[in-house]
């Protein structure tokens, strides 16, 4: 256990953070599982530890500076190394223009989005500095797309994306990259399908109803496997880019390093 790279996955608790812990505990790695919904992460665990790795399961709100520095403090006394970090916890809400948005709920989502991942990093980079380790977050479209509605998202996910750009330049021994993953099939599609048609644009709104009813959202299993091949082997080279989740020079190395899901 203790020869094994460690792996910390925020926002683990379903749907694509959760088959990041998948994928990277399948090739071995001691994967650390963060979220809100404690049940969620000890059934994932269960199911992890059924496949033989090991996992450590730990409730924490990203939002709240304290959580992180205690979650990362917990990683170092139980594994003392760390090896990748995956900035996955993300929200979207608030759905609505910037003339009618509630503060607090913009603030949240930059809390979210934004300041937990660089929480998560602070604290982190010590140790990555250690290993030559990874920091790969979790970015969005709406980082370089203007989405009329999700303004804090798209405000939180460019600051992700230019955090992860000034990461790699100030730390040449870690490799920094950010990653869009599709349009993909989890509880955040479910949120704009539910809220979309009286929140959002009516064209945008039927766009991603569009979406499901034909069958075109990614499986999350399929952009988490990108992103699992690169918190585990991410080239240095790539450091500072914002990556599609299937580019091929990540999509197809990742395919046949970990195979399909089953
Ligand atoms: N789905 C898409 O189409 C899509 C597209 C582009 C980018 N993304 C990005 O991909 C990432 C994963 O999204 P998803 O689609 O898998 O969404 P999801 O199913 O809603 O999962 C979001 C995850 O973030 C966690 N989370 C939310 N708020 C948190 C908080 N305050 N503290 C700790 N964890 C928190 C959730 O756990 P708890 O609720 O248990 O805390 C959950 O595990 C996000 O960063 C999202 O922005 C998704």
């Amino acid at each position: 256990m203790k020869n094994r790279p460690v792996v910390i996955v925020t926002g683990a608790s379903r749907g694509i953070g959760a088959w990041i812990a998948r994928w990277v505990s399948s090739a071995g790695a001691n994967v650390v599982m963060t979220a809100r919904s404690h049940n969620d992460l000890l059934s994932l665990e269960k199911e992890i530890r059924t496949d033989g790795s090991f996992s450590m399961p730990i409730t924490c709100d990203i939002s709240d500076p304290n959580a992180c520095v205690d979650v990362v403090e917990k990683v170092k006394k139980q594994f003392g190394r760390i090896d990748a970090l995956v900035n996955n916890a993300g929200i979207l809400e608030p759905i609505s223009k910037i003339a009618d948005c509630d503060p607090e709920q913009f603030k949240q989502n930059i809390c979210v989005n934004l300041l937990g991942p660089f929480y998560m990093i602070r604290q982190t980079i010590s140790a990555l500095r250690k290993s030559n380790g990874r920091v790969i977050n979790i970015s969005s479209g709406a980082a370089i797309k203007p989405i009329a509605s999700w303004s804090a998202y798209c405000a939180a996910k460019a600051g992700l994306t230019h955090l992860t750009r000034v990461l790699a330049s100030e730390e040449p021994s870690i490799t920094a990259i950010s990653v869009r993953p599709g349009v993909v099939d989890t509880q955040m599609q479910a949120l704009i399908r539910e809220k979309g048609p009286t929140a959002m644009p009516p064209e945008l709104s039927k766009y991603f109803i569009n979406l499901k009813q034909q069958g075109k959202l990614e499986p999350p299993w399929v952009p988490a496997r990108s992103i699992a091949w690169l918190a585990m082997n991410a080239p240095p080279e790539l450091s500072g880019e914002f990556i599609e989740y299937d580019d091929p020079k990540i999509f197809k190395p990742a395919k046949d390093f970990f195979g399909d899901a089953h």
